[in-house]
């Protein structure tokens, strides 16, 4: 198979990334952070992609990464030798693994339970390791995360007690962390701001309250997209973990943030059943709708009015002259899944592809690893 050249030879649907768009979003965000004492931990999930993370730890003001998943952070491992899983692991094969990851890089993974310190322990402990630990504060999003003071205080205690020191394998508590999801998507600045600024009240007084027992808070991590420029005030907040500015999505894009849209779907019209509807091939295994259905960049004036799974169906404005055989290109509404359902992003200067860029991170690796034993 030939590698296409332009914009024209990709065979659709297909991610595309305007270079350009991306490296000023990069640049947006690590300008924000320079010269402040907290730091950007970028977060990988947000595009799973080694040469968009590459090009974020290179613009500096980073810390390190933030994974969502194992397989993520086996990824990124290969480019960052610091990595946060802002996330519960408590699968014994899972724990393993990020037990061997601890012997090659810094990890520091999220906590909730005492099964998950068990079985965290357990895996350390066999690999003679040392997993550092974040209590994983519930701020307001009511997902993961223990209650904020006191309960979080009994678990980090239980981890020192469980693992005191991990000279021969063992957790290492360094800190705790709180995601403000519930805020981060308030449209509204002001609205958005008081509920940041609500949860991260509940993460730092438990910050304090860890100070006060003796407990480390080497790391208090938070943040996202929506709320990088609010948590990041927060002088014991250390470290933010935001993904989406780095390609936005038309969620965000209600926000009006500082970040433009270098993410869209590549797709072609297969059909031009009336003069005001056209259909192209990119439906919703292409592009997902959980945040709702994505925006037609082109054509101009078009909309998208549906996703089947294979099909996009858009609404064209009168006199829209677009052909079977044309491209069009969607801007997603979320980009992670997006992102998910690709194997590769082809990167553009205009219309010159000058990358095709692989999405390691996708997908359940072990599994395509089983297949490949
Ligand atoms: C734990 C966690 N941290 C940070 C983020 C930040 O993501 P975004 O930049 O999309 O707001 C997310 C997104 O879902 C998340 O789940």
């Amino acid at each position: 198979m030939s590698r296409p050249r332009t914009l024209a030879d990709i065979t659709t649907p297909a991610l595309v990334v305007d270079v350009a768009a991306m490296e000023r979003n990069i640049a947006r965000m690590a300008t924000y952070f320079a010269g402040r004492s907290c730091r950007l931990r970028p977060h990988f999930k947000a595009h799973k992609c080694l040469e968009i993370a590459r090009r974020q730890l290179a613009a500096g003001s980073c810390t390190g990464l933030t994974c969502a998943t194992v397989a993520e952070a086996e990824a990124a491992s290969a480019i960052c030798d610091d990595i946060l899983i802002a996330n519960e692991v408590v699968d014994a094969g899972k724990c393993r693994r990020v037990a061997a990851l601890a012997s090659r890089v810094r990890i520091t993974i999220a906590l909730d339970s005492a099964a998950g310190l068990e079985r965290l322990t357990a895996a350390a402990r066999e690999a003679g390791v040392a997993v550092g630990v974040l209590i994983d504060v519930n701020v307001g999003q009511d997902r993961c995360g223990v209650a904020p003071g006191r309960d979080a205080v009994d678990l980090a205690r239980r981890v020192i007690e469980v693992a005191p020191g991990a000279g021969r394998g063992g957790l290492l508590l360094r800190g705790l962390m709180g995601y403000e999801g519930h805020a981060v998507g308030i449209a509204e600045r002001t609205a958005r701001e008081a509920a940041v600024r609500q949860a991260m009240e509940r993460l730092v007084s438990t910050a304090r309250m860890f100070r006060d027992h003796g407990l480390p808070t080497d790391i208090v991590s938070a943040g996202g997209t929506g709320s990088y420029d609010i948590s990041s005030g927060f002088r014991e907040v250390s470290e933010i973990q935001a993904g989406s500015y780095v390609l936005m999505d038309t969620d965000y894009a209600s926000e009006r943030l500082p970040f433009e849209h270098a993410l869209g779907i590549l797709g072609t019209v297969i059909s031009r059943p009336t003069a005001a509807r056209c259909v192209a091939d990119c439906g919703h295994k292409a592009c997902t709708k959980d945040h709702g259905l994505p925006s037609a960049k082109t054509p101009a004036g078009a909309s998208v009015t549906a996703l089947n799974d294979e099909h996009a169906i858009i609404s064209l404005p009168p006199g829209c002259t677009i052909e079977v055989g044309a491209r069009v290109q969607l801007l997603p509404s979320h980009i992670d899944p997006t992102i998910n359902l690709h194997d590769v992003i082809y990167a553009l200067d205009g219309d010159t592809v000058v990358g095709i860029w692989a999405i390691e991170g996708r997908g359940y690796a072990e599994q395509r690893q089983l297949t490949n034993d």
